[in-house]
């Protein structure tokens, strides 16, 4: 989708959204995808992901909703989308999985994620 995906597959400060709790958020959910690529067998590791991934997008809708911000709808709509595509998975999962998991977040972070900066 457009941006480069680092490698190894780790938060640096091009993601930073200069909110505290949505940066460390954010490092944990490149923490999960990471975690999940290096053992692709491990339920459990999917299973934290797809945790840290709802509790992420809850908190971050909740920080949005507070602020009335204008994009609300269509990036929950977003969040949903790649919910849904997670939820679904099994371990293990493939090398195409893990792909589409880090391109979605790093392109989600900059190019959705951004659009908030200064303004919850
Ligand atoms: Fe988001
Ligand atoms: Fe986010």
């Amino acid at each position: 989708m457009g941006e480069k995906i680092p490698e190894p597959f780790c938060w640096d400060a091009s993601f930073e959204v200069f909110y505290a709790q949505l940066d460390t958020e954010h490092k944990g959910l490149f923490k999960g995808v990471f975690d999940v690529a290096a053992d692709k067998g491990n339920a459990g590791a999917l299973a934290h992901l797809v945790k840290v991934v709802v509790d992420h997008f809850a908190y971050e809708e909740g920080q949005m909703k507070k602020a009335n911000y204008e994009n609300f709808d269509s990036h929950k709509k977003l969040h949903e989308e790649f919910v849904g595509k997670i939820k679904g998975l099994k371990a293990p999962v493939d090398d195409a999985t893990v792909h589409f998991a880090k391109d979605w977040l790093v392109n989600h972070i900059k190019k959705i994620d951004f659009k908030y900066k200064g303004k919850l």
